[in-house]
């Protein structure tokens, strides 16, 4: 697969197998992740790997707490509010694989070198016929410190990207994508 292909055949995965993830494929993906730039070359990156599917429930339960405690009012909230009351929703979808990117510091530009690493795992995880989604809803309480020590990460720690890794049940619809918005300038 070439990276035209990667780039436009990633489509956020939300129904997996539960087939496994084999191991040298995630260290794959974290390798690829790693390889993505960063502000001064600082590679703040940390990689968290969870299969625990104990885990996750529990991640994803206090995680839709923590979000409902401070979800602020706006037009998403309604809708938000209704999914993440839902005692079905996992907000990992029941994926086999979470992988969490954090900094391992607080700086500047640490998010920004983090997402850069989740987008170069994704798409490599798509070249190995694999699907992802970016779990926003985790963040949050990823940040707190229950979160931090739920996954064993350092309190100093930043969590930036979590990404779910699996086989998808189906090929997810495309969602549909703007055209970008482009002003040439001079
Ligand atoms: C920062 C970020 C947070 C996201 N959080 C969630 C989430 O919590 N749950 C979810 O199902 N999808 C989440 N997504 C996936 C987006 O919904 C998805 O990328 C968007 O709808 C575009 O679809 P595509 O990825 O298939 O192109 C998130 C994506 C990003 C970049």
């Amino acid at each position: 697969m070439n990276i035209d292909q990667a780039i436009s055949g990633r489509h956020s995965t939300r129904e997996y197998t539960t087939q496994a993830v084999d191991d040298e494929v995630i260290v794959r993906l974290i390798h690829a992740a790693s390889l993505a730039p960063s502000a001064m070359n600082q590679q703040p990156w940390r990689f968290t790997v969870v299969r625990d599917q104990a885990l996750l429930d529990r991640v994803s339960r206090e995680a839709k707490a923590c979000m409902l405690e401070t979800l602020a009012p706006g037009s998403q909230s309604e809708r938000f509010h209704a999914l993440l009351d839902d005692e079905h929703f996992q907000i990992f979808y029941h994926a086999p694989v979470l992988i969490l990117i954090s900094a391992d510091a607080p700086g500047q530009w640490v998010v920004e070198d983090c997402a850069l690493a989740a987008e170069n795992l994704m798409l490599s995880a798509c070249a190995e016929g694999l699907g992802t989604c970016w779990i926003g809803f985790a963040q949050r309480y990823l940040n707190t410190p229950q979160g931090k020590q739920a996954l064993k990460l350092a309190q100093a720690w930043v969590a930036v990207a979590p990404i779910i890794v699996g086989h998808p049940k189906h090929a997810p619809a495309p969602v549909a994508h703007q055209a970008p918005d482009i002003r040439w300038v001079g």
